[in-house]
């Protein structure tokens, strides 16, 4: 069997804290029942007040090195895909590396929101498969609960904080066999935080008109994802020369319940091959697919052989999917 890019090791890291629907029935105008039957989430985790997305990383990053047997010196790269970085600079990366002792290794973030770790995964293969590096440590982390404004019943019922990783190396099963990406920039004003950038700096008025937290079209955003969701995962399954009925298990970024079952229809796929974890986790954006991802396989969900295709959409408007022979 032909050795190229695959996964050598997962891991993942949940807050302890649990905010459920009830608990926010007591904070906006909504009900258990509305959350459940529009978005599929009962619950989602909550970072303590003292820890930033590295925090999150840094545990998911040592299960995940811990699992592909490797140690920290052994890591040449590591990518975190982040819309929660520490700071604006230096890249959330940098800090995780030195948290960790990754001493030997390069570090940059990347930003394609809740394709992240996709995106992440496809970065770290191109660097695997030409030989450039050997171990490259791929991680999602997010602290979505700091960019929700807790007034807004529209966003912040859907947002957690979590985060999964994974080491990319060549190996010979867990291959990343096929892949797309792609972006239609024309929506980048359906999803977005305004201010804080260099467009519109922090004043004391942007804080007032709350622009420091994440504003979206929901309506606009779940129809657009169905679409974008399903194409890239075609591509990817029609790239690695399968058929969407060949796919054993689809892992989608969690973000609502309708749009994973629209997708899966879309596709053809029966409910039972598709991935679920938003009930307990809601949408932790680029941590997601990241924390399905080890989650399936923690749960034994995935079996040598198997076809698993990830895929994903978020803000940009970014989309793409991964095909995983494991
Ligand atoms: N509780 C109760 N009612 C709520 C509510 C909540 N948490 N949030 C919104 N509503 C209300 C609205 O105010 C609206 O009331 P109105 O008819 O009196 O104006 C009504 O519910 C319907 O709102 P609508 O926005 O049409 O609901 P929806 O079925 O589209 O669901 C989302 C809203 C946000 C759940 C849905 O659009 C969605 O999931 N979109 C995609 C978001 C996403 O995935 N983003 C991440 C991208 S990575």
């Amino acid at each position: 069997m032909m050795e190229q890019a695959g996964i050598l090791g997962l891991g993942c890291y949940l807050p302890v804290m649990k905010l459920t629907n009830k608990d926010m029935e007591k904070m906006v105008d909504t009900s258990d029942e509305w959350i459940m039957t529009r978005t599929g989430i009962k619950e989602r985790r909550i970072a303590p007040k003292e820890f930033a997305a590295s925090d999150l990383g840094v545990e998911a990053a040592r299960a995940a090195i811990k699992d592909s047997g490797l140690k920290p010196e052994d890591i040449d790269l590591i990518i975190v895909a982040t819309v929660t970085g520490d700071m604006a600079f230096p890249s959330t990366s940098c800090i995780i590396q030195d948290k960790i002792g990754a001493r030997n290794s390069a570090a940059f973030d990347i930003n394609a929101a809740c394709s992240g770790f996709i995106f992440g995964i496809i970065t770290a293969k191109q660097f695997v498969d030409s030989g450039f590096y050997k171990n490259v440590l791929v991680i999602g982390a997010e602290k979505m609960t700091n960019l929700v404004d807790w007034q807004d019943r529209s966003t912040c019922v859907l947002f957690g904080d979590g985060a999964g990783a994974c080491v990319v190396g060549k190996s010979k099963d867990r291959r990343i066999i096929s892949y797309f990406i792609g972006c239609d920039g024309s929506g980048s004003n359906l999803l977005r935080l305004p201010a804080g950038g260099s467009r519109i700096p922090t004043t004391e008025e942007t804080v007032k008109a709350k622009l420091h937290f994440l504003k979206m079209e929901g309506n606009e955003v779940f129809k657009i994802a169905v679409k974008v969701m399903a194409d890239a995962a075609n591509k990817a399954i029609t790239k690695a020369g399968l058929l969407c009925s060949d796919i054993d298990l689809l892992i989608p970024h969690q973000a609502n319940i309708r749009i994973l079952m629209a997708v899966a229809k879309k596709m053809g796929l029966p409910e039972e091959k598709i991935f679920l974890n938003i009930e307990k986790y809601g949408n932790m954006s680029s941590a997601s697919t990241a924390v399905a991802l080890a989650e399936a396989d923690k749960e034994h969900k995935i079996k040598k052989g198997d076809n698993v295709a990830l895929v994903a959409f978020g803000a940009g408007l970014t989309y793409g999917a991964v095909v995983i022979k494991w």
